[in-house]
């Protein structure tokens, strides 16, 4: 699919990757619609974009709630009256153990927005392509969503729940001209951690030279509308630890253990 002058939602507008997203669809010609909480992000942005020569819609969409989404998706087809690319990319993890996780604020609402909100957005958007008969869904999935570490639980489960829903998403509209891709992006320097209150002790983090940044990330999101991919890991070093993830896990449960749990937690055991 070519980009220009294409129907382009982007949730998740106001910062990191999904800013970067929208940019580089403004540039390239498309109708941007911003979605986010930070309304007045998302308006600066817009700004930007249609200095460009791109028209854009701000819409204030709050992902958690179904009347948002129908608001953000009805918005749209007044303005522009189709809907051409959906990237379902806003989303947030907190990451901390899981007993230490507040049962509303970091468990529901996490799986409220990474996975209810791409499933709910998707669910109205549907209809639409399918009566155009063409369609690019492109939903911002994570390393997490393939092999899962302490500290991310519930990140994990929802970035899991994101990849058996595109899976069986792609299956089901293929028909329809309709293409699902998925992106798994390791770390991205973003507002990500800023948001996830991290508190590590031990330094297990991505190593600098696998950084992504939201840039990069974004010229992904670009390539897959164009050539739709079920599966686009990035950098594709971390395929590698997919692959023993699968086949020797208990290999990553060891290594895992022994080097992110035990340091991280040996204070409060009182195992040192
Ligand atoms: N950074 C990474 O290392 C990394 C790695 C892999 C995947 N990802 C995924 O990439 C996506 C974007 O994250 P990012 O790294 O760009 O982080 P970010 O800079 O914190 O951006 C997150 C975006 O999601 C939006 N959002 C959060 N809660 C929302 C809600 N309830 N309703 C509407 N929008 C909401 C935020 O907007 P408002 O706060 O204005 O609502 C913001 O625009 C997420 O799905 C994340 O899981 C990130």
């Amino acid at each position: 699919m070519e980009i220009k002058n294409k129907v382009a939602i982007v949730t998740g507008a106001s910062s990191g990757i999904g800013e970067a997203v929208a940019r580089q669809f403004g540039r390239e010609g498309a109708k941007v619609i911003l979605a986010a909480r930070r309304v007045d992000k998302l308006q600066t942005l817009a700004q930007e974009i249609n200095a460009m020569g791109a028209e854009t819609l701000v819409v204030q969409a709050d992902l958690s709630k179904l009347e948002d989404i129908l608001s953000l998706v009805s918005q749209t087809i007044e303005k522009f009256g189709r809907i051409d690319i959906l990237v379902n990319n806003a989303g947030f993890g907190r990451l901390d153990w899981l007993e230490k996780l507040d049962p509303v604020k970091d468990i529901q609402a996490q799986i409220d927005v990474n996975v209810m909100g791409v499933i709910q957005t998707t669910r109205q958007v549907l209809p639409v392509m399918m009566k155009q008969r063409s369609g690019s869904i492109i939903n911002m999935c994570s390393m997490a969503g393939l092999v899962a570490t302490p500290t991310y639980s519930i990140y994990a489960a929802s970035k899991h729940a994101v990849h058996g829903f595109s899976e069986a998403l792609r299956r089901e509209v293929k028909p329809w001209g309709i293409d699902v891709s998925l992106v798994y992006p390791g770390g991205v320097v973003t507002e990500f951690n800023q948001h996830a209150g991290i508190n590590r002790k031990t330094k297990a983090s991505t190593p600098k030279f696998m950084l992504l940044t939201a840039e990069q990330v974004a010229e992904a999101v670009v390539k897959l509308v164009r050539r739709p991919h079920r599966m686009l890991i990035i950098p594709w070093l971390w395929s590698v630890t997919v692959f023993m993830n699968k086949f020797i896990p208990g290999f990553v449960d060891y290594t895992t253990i022994n080097r992110f749990t035990i340091p991280e937690r040996e204070d409060e055991l009182n195992i040192k």
